[in-house]
């Protein structure tokens, strides 16, 4: 197979999805490839145009948030034109389920002009274990890494095939309801749990928590975020050098809810498994 240049394109609140696409570009590049590693969860990087033309080949990978994948990245999508160019994604969650990102994403990435090949999921610790949740600690595990090898040997054959995979993604049940709930959800009136918030007076201000923040919400001058557009990524309290921005403390306790609102136990979820989905009723189940 001849040399391919493929850019591998995720968006990482904590670092979930990033160690996946680490994993898979480590391989792409074992496997003699040329790869580009290219994180858009900044707000900066999602202002760079991307040069579609330069790469034979696209992988995209994003967190699960609330079924689909974050709307700052939904948004960006939207905004590519894939030219006919193949591609595959693949989605991070936090052991609840993966909901209708495949659909969702791949209706966004058709509707781009890229022909997607298939795709993947992958469990991982959840976003708010940064806040004392304990769900899929320690994940991911060696079962988990050799799907994303898995996945970049068949992006190589699928990217090296002159025909296309053919996948294709039926609309799962329920979708348009959980979609028009989504539209119709009340915009957030003040602080919740989620919100970061600087736990000291002072810190280094090192303004990683404003500069790396996707959705510009963070303010390094006052410690804050503006509860309106962060999205809980939790990215500021993760890349924190001095770890000093934390979410309420309630939100620890809000894990036994959280398990309880979905009938979940941390068995079930340890028992979530990383999987290629190449046909669409896997991806409908
Ligand atoms: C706002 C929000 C919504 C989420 N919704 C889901 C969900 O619907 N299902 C699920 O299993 N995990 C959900 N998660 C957990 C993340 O999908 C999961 O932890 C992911 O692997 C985080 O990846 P990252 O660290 O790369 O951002 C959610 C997290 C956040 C912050």
């Amino acid at each position: 197979m001849t040399k391919k240049n493929i850019v591998v394109i995720y968006f990482s609140g904590t670092n979930v999805t990033a160690t996946y696409a680490k994993a898979i570009a480590k391989e792409l590049t074992k496997l003699g490839n040329q790869v580009r590693d290219f994180n858009i969860t900044p707000y900066a990087s999602r202002q760079i145009p991307l040069a579609v033309e330069e790469y034979d080949g696209f992988i995209f990978g994003f967190p699960v948030y609330s079924d689909i994948a974050p709307g700052v990245v939904n948004e960006w999508l939207t905004k590519l034109d894939g030219k006919g160019k193949k591609c595959a994604m693949f989605f991070t969650y936090g052991g609840r389920t993966s909901g209708y990102a495949h659909f969702h994403t791949f209706q966004l990435l058709q509707h781009a002009g890229f022909q997607v090949e298939f795709s993947a999921e992958f469990p991982g610790p959840h976003t708010y274990n940064v806040g004392g949740w304990t769900a899929l600690t320690d994940r991911p595990n060696s079962n988990d890494m050799d799907v994303a090898r898995n996945f970049a040997a068949l992006a190589i054959q699928r990217f090296s095939a002159p025909e296309t995979s053919g996948f294709i993604l039926q609309k799962p049940f329920g979708y348009k309801q959980a979609m028009d709930a989504k539209k119709n959800r009340p915009q957030r009136t003040e602080r919740g749990w989620t919100n970061p918030v600087r736990s000291t007076e002072t810190c280094d201000m090192c303004r990683l928590c404003e500069t790396e923040c996707p959705t510009q919400s963070f303010n390094a001058d006052t410690g804050l975020s503006d509860f309106t557009t962060c999205i809980d990524c939790m990215h500021c309290v993760y890349i924190c050098p001095q770890q000093v921005i934390k979410i309420n403390e309630g939100m620890k306790g809000a894990y036994q809810k959280f398990l309880s609102d979905y009938c979940l136990t941390e068995e079930m979820m340890s028992a979530k498994k990383s999987k290629l989905i190449t046909r669409s009723w896997e991806a409908a189940a």
